[in-house]
């Protein structure tokens, strides 16, 4: 691959705080094991971010920032070049992370035992916080086939009529990696709507485009959905400046928009720091090169890991993934149960995963891997996995 950047370069990451290596021990109970977990990358961030935070450290004074047009614009020709959507300054807020933000919004718009659609399985915190936040759930399971999910539609109609006041959706999918076709969108916005259901789209991971695919954003596929949305989107997984924390909710419909940002504002909650508006505005104006890159990287390590399963550990099977640096591993063929396949992962192979079943009981027998890492990483991880299931 013709690249500027060497993503093949390993960098000690210990010393500085990152949950991936410094939690190790308290999730999986040993530190002897290679990190392949929380949805960070190994890579450096792109040298242009960096190079701006130096400049801005260099002027010497942190005072209180707020956010320029040069922010606002950075996003909304992002949003315009990469994914065809365009947004007005004004529809535009920060929000200090994505899973905040959703947390905002069932505070802003639901109370209290109120109904919540997800789908399960999906990202833990869709469920975990808004069961935190004492929502009731309500589970519209995506199905499984040919290798893929899709959404139940016919279930979710029915789901539809019980009363619940929100869906949180994740597009794409975490964590099959799933871009949902247009076709899907436009069903599940009419059903939404329909229904009273306002959508809450965490598209943290619509930048993170595999070779050949193509994001769409939710509130762009019909006027229902237009008017019905909250997107949530961040530069922190895309150009891997998640402790950076610098997020963004667009929100069209002006009703649903006054009532979340009145809520953001009464609470402060929509004021970022000095790092994450300049981040944030580099990213999107200089990182595209790099993010390009990176994702052809990533393109092959997914390509890697497939040949090397289906060569010498065909058990274990990849659900190609459309975006994200994710793979959702069938490992349903080792016949174990999930406490078994977890200590099978953890102390037979050397090998921190994501549990399968942290995504809902839909995830029994699947573990998700992260492959935003060098390839001689992936390479030490399998030989591990290989002999450990030879053993
Ligand atoms: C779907 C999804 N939403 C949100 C997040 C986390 O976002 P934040 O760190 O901005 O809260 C993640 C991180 O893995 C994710 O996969």
């Amino acid at each position: 691959m013709n690249t500027k950047y060497n993503f093949d370069q390993e960098i000690d990451r210990s010393n500085t705080n990152s949950i991936k290596l410094e939690a190790l021990e308290s999730v999986f109970g040993s530190k002897d094991i290679i990190p392949l977990w929380i949805a960070d990358m190994d890579f450096l961030t792109p040298p242009s971010i960096t190079q701006a935070m130096k400049q801005r450290v260099e002027h010497g004074i942190f005072g209180y920032v707020q956010p320029d047009e040069h922010y606002f614009n950075a996003i909304i020709n992002w949003l315009k070049n990469r994914h065809h959507w365009t947004v007005e300054q004004e529809t535009i807020s920060f929000i200090p992370g994505v899973v905040k933000g959703f947390a905002f919004a069932i505070d802003a718009f639901t109370n209290q035992n109120d109904k919540i659609i997800i789908q399960p399985p999906v990202y833990p915190p869709f469920k975990g916080t808004t069961e935190d936040l004492k929502r009731e759930i309500v589970n519209n399971p995506l199905i499984f086939e040919n290798g893929q999910y899709r959404m139940d539609f016919d279930n979710l109609r029915e789901v539809a009529k019980t009363g619940a006041k929100m869906l949180i959706l994740c597009n794409p999918q975490n964590p099959s990696g799933r871009i949902w076709t247009r076709e899907e969108l436009i069903e599940l916005a009419e059903i939404c709507y329909d229904n009273n259901i306002i959508v809450i789209s965490d598209e943290i991971h619509a930048d993170l485009e595999l070779p050949g695919n193509k994001h769409i954003p939710f509130a762009t596929v019909s006027e229902k959905a237009a008017q019905n949305t909250i997107t949530l989107m961040a530069p922190s997984k895309t150009f891997n400046i998640a402790g950076i924390v610098s997020s963004f909710a667009v929100v069209d419909n002006k009703k649903i928009r006054e009532r979340y940002f009145d809520y953001l504002e009464a609470r402060q909650l929509n004021q970022g720091t000095i790092f994450a508006y300049l981040a944030a505005q580099y990213a999107y104006e200089t990182g595209e090169e790099w993010l390009n890159q990176v994702m052809e990287y990533v393109q092959g390590n997914i390509d890697f890991v497939d040949s090397y399963l289906q060569e010498h550990i065909p058990q274990l099977r990849v659900v190609r993934p459309d975006a994200s640096f994710l793979i959702w591993l069938d490992c349903r063929e080792l016949n174990l149960p999930q406490t078994e396949l977890e200590n099978f992962f953890i102390h037979k192979a050397k090998l921190g995963l994501n549990s399968g079943t942290m995504f809902g009981e839909e995830g029994e027998g699947f573990m998700r891997l992260n492959v935003g890492c060098p390839r001689i990483t992936l390479e030490k991880a399998l030989d591990n996995l290989k002999k450990a299931v030879a053993l």
